[in-house]
């Protein structure tokens, strides 16, 4: 089913919390494959679905080792509290030499994921990330931002920079009482020219999204981060299924 590469720009907006939270919350079955080639968070942060650590493998590197024999990735993925499956990421950025070249197949073989969307934290999309390879896999590339000066003229630089790109998202990690940055942020890219459609926020929620860092609990899944997580990915579904329309041939004048 579809790929959606979930990014930053600059900084720690909150990518990989925003993934772990969609990918728990996706509308339709999904599983969170990180991806960051700068070395994986998620088995640092949570435990598995056991109460024990999650372990280096399987993931990623047990997956990318076998990629060209057409590997399922349901074999390679191990289960967070509440029932999530992920694909345990590299252990460190030394590690990404190991997946030198397979980026590619890699996210041919997870678009093809069957019964499955693959939400995938792609840590930070720099204009030399390997994870561009991806591009063409994917069905939507959602960038997370947080509403400041610096950080949407960064995502205004990127954006206008990349070539190739999925369709692209941009989800804005605010406070309850803000209701205008994501507007805000759709102007600047609307005037900017370019096709990006923001989705709305994600909720600035310090304490979900260090309950994220820590255990699965039945607060969790009420907390504004989580509740938030699931209205965007609903809107996100809802776009990427969105069958496409091709522009009628304008009339030779
Ligand atoms: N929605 C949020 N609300 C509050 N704090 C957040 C949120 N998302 C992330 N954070 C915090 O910001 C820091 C960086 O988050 P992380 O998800 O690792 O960012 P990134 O993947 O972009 O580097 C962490 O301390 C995390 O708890
Ligand atoms: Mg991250």
């Amino acid at each position: 089913m579809a790929l959606v590469m979930v990014a930053s720009v600059k900084g720690a907006p909150g990518a990989t919390t925003t993934a772990l939270a969609l990918a728990a919350t996706w509308p339709r079955p999904a599983l969170l494959a990180d991806l960051d080639p700068d070395g994986g968070d998620v088995r640092y942060r949570l435990d598995a679905a056991d109460g024990e650590p999650l372990g280096q493998e399987p993931g990623l590197l047990t997956y990318a080792a076998m990629i060209m024999e057409g590997p399922d990735v349901r074999d390679h993925l191990q289960e967070l509290p509440g029932g999530l499956e992920v694909l345990v990421g590299l252990p460190s950025a030394d590690a990404s030499e190991a997946i030198d070249r397979k980026w590619a197949p890699v996210g041919a073989l997870l678009q093809a994921t069957p019964d499955r969307d693959v939400v995938a934290d792609c840590g930070r999309i720099h204009p030399l990330s390997p994870l561009e390879e991806l591009f063409p896999y994917a069905a939507a590339l959602l960038l997370v931002t947080r509403p400041t000066v610096d950080g949407v003229a960064h995502l205004r630089a990127r954006i206008e920079a990349m070539d190739d790109a999925p369709p692209i998202y941009v989800a804005v990690v605010t406070g309850a009482a803000d209701s205008r940055s994501a507007i805000q942020v759709q102007a600047v890219l609307d005037s900017a020219g370019l096709p990006a459609t923001v989705l709305g926020r994600i909720a600035y929620d310090p304490v979900g999204a260090g309950t994220l860092a820590g255990e699965w609990t039945d607060r969790l899944s009420r907390s504004w981060l989580m509740r938030s997580a699931r209205d965007l990915g609903a809107r996100l579904v809802r776009d990427i299924d969105r069958p496409v329309v091709d522009e009628p041939e304008s009339e030779p004048a």
